[in-house]
């Protein structure tokens, strides 16, 4: 019954209410429903950014959101963005500098420029690059997109930015409650309840929602239903994040580029956390959703795992509700596989994450992808460490991408703080012994194996030059 809700949302400026099901993706809604095809289809995936919109002023991929997630929000589309000022001057700016050739890309090339130029009036050339790294044109090259956001950049200067100041200084909306409100819970309880009713959660949606249609396209079923999902998005307290007693506490809602932001990240998560995706996913995901996943080759997973990271869970038992943590290297147990979805009956729900601030340690982060942006690990290292006179009185490193889980050898760790390069041999042998990567369509497993064992070596011996 619930699948079937009414959701009402700022659609350019204009309340809509359209009627839908939890598991639609935002770029239906819009595209089919509401009949603005400004938003394009290219990937379907999060990759290449066609589909690119402004979701309460922030860059967003619309075929990785779910539609539920626009509930009470505003979005812009490139539709509504050119009755604008700002509009005007940069799609000149692309004109200008020759930045469109079929177009098929242009209208999230637009909305991902608008969304760094709302903040930064000035960028510099690699943070142009990185605000459109989520972004692909196969008919131009980048060359003349970077050149037109520099120009925009100049011809926005003379501009008074109406728009943009109405976008970054817009509230929230409150519409009249909905039936959509029962899937946007409010309370760890009433989400428990829905679990137990078989509703999946969606944070960002970044993963569900694309593995979503991706099953669908695959079995070629345009009527296949997938789960149910609801929004953990107005659980009170889930979005925050704190630092309490020399400990930072991620809530299980907050956004990954959020988590960056905050001064009191630690470097060594924030490095890896940049790393992931792009500027459009890392506005709407998760760092619960990463580590839910269980994906061997999750960016933040080695960090947490060198941080000892806690996951902090509600669970449902006989009615009643038990708050619960446990360490990250005890949650995940398989590829895919938490203690939450191991056990059917398991009705629970992770509310944030704890790490204990640690002070004077130096930190390297190295992921190898195919490309810069968008591209899941092929192999990830996090490495913290203290050194003294040149000896490491500190030592924590963790592999993604070369297990089933992530890998830590806390043997070779506190060989390395004891011995030194000395016991270099027996410390490579011992990680070797527990690399065991797999082949699949991003690497070879001899290529895991061999490339994550040299990199290690180098670490030890040239920790320097690969601190960052
Ligand atoms: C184009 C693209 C590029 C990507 N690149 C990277 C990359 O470079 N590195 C990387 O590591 N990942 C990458 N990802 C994967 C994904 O973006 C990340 O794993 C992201 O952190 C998922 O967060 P989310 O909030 O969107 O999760 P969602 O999709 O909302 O959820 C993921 C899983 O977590 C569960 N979940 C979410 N919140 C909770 C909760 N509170 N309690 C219990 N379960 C919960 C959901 O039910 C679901 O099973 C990429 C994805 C795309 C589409
Ligand atoms: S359609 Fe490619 S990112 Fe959405
Ligand atoms: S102009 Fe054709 S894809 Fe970019």
């Amino acid at each position: 019954m619930k699948n079937n809700i009414i959701i009402k949302f700022m659609l350019d400026g204009n309340l809509v209410s359209l009627k839908t099901t939890s598991n639609t993706r935002l770029l239906d809604l819009i595209r089919k429903d509401a009949g603005n095809t400004s938003v394009r289809e290219g990937c379907g995936e999060g990759e290449c950014g066609a589909c690119s919109i402004l979701l309460d002023g922030k860059l967003v991929n619309a075929c990785s959101t779910a539609a539920i997630s626009a509930h009470g929000k505003n979005v812009i589309t490139s539709y509504g963005f050119s009755e604008t000022e700002e509009y005007k001057i940069i799609s000149d700016a692309f004109a200008e500098a020759g930045a469109v050739q079929c177009g098929f890309c242009t209208p999230g090339f637009i909305m991902a420029t608008a969304a760094l130029l709302m903040r930064n009036a000035d960028p510099s050339t690699s943070e142009i690059k990185t605000a459109l790294s989520g972004n692909l044109c196969r008919c131009t090259g980048y060359t003349m997109i970077i050149d037109a956001v520099k120009i925009a950049s100049k011809n926005l200067k003379n501009c008074e930015k109406t728009f943009f100041s109405k976008i970054l200084n817009s509230s929230e909306f409150i519409f009249d409650k909905t039936d959509a409100n029962v899937l946007l819970p409010e309370t760890i309880e009433q989400a428990l309840t829905l679990v137990k009713e078989g509703f999946i959660p969606v944070a960002g949606g970044t993963d569900l929602i694309v593995r979503n249609h991706a099953t669908r396209k695959e079995s070629f079923d345009d009527h296949l239903i997938p789960p149910q999902v609801f929004s953990t998005s107005k659980i009170k307290n889930l979005n925050n994040i704190k630092t309490k007693n020399g400990c930072i506490e991620i809530g299980a809602g907050a956004k990954i580029s959020e988590i960056i932001d905050f001064d009191k990240t630690p470097q060594i998560l924030r490095e890896s956390l940049k790393s992931i995706a792009s500027p459009g996913i890392r506005n709407a995901a998760t760092l619960a959703g990463n580590i839910c996943n269980a994906s061997p080759a999750g960016d933040s997973l080695p960090a947490l795992y060198i941080l000892d990271a806690n996951i902090n869970y509600f669970e449902m038992k006989n009615n009643e509700v038990l708050k619960k943590t446990i360490p990250i290297k005890d949650f995940i147990t398989a590829p895919g596989k938490t203690i939450l979805n191991n056990n059917e009956k398991s009705i629970s729900i992770v509310s944030s994450i704890s790490i204990k601030l640690l002070e004077g340690y130096d930190f390297i982060y190295k992921k190898l992808g195919t490309r810069a942006a968008n591209a899941l690990s092929k192999l990830n290292i996090s490495v913290i460490y203290k050194k003294k006179n040149n000896n490491f009185i500190d030592f924590k490193l963790a592999i993604g991408a070369c297990a089933p889980t992530i890998i830590r050898n806390i043997t070779a760790e506190q060989l390395l703080i004891k011995h030194g390069q000395e016991k270099l041999d027996k410390i490579l042998s011992l990680y070797s012994e527990c690399l065991t990567p797999i082949d699949d369509q991003r690497s070879t497993a001899t290529y895991r194996k061999n490339t994550a064992l040299k990199i290690i070596e180098d670490i030890i011996l040239n920790t320097e030059t690969y601190s960052c």
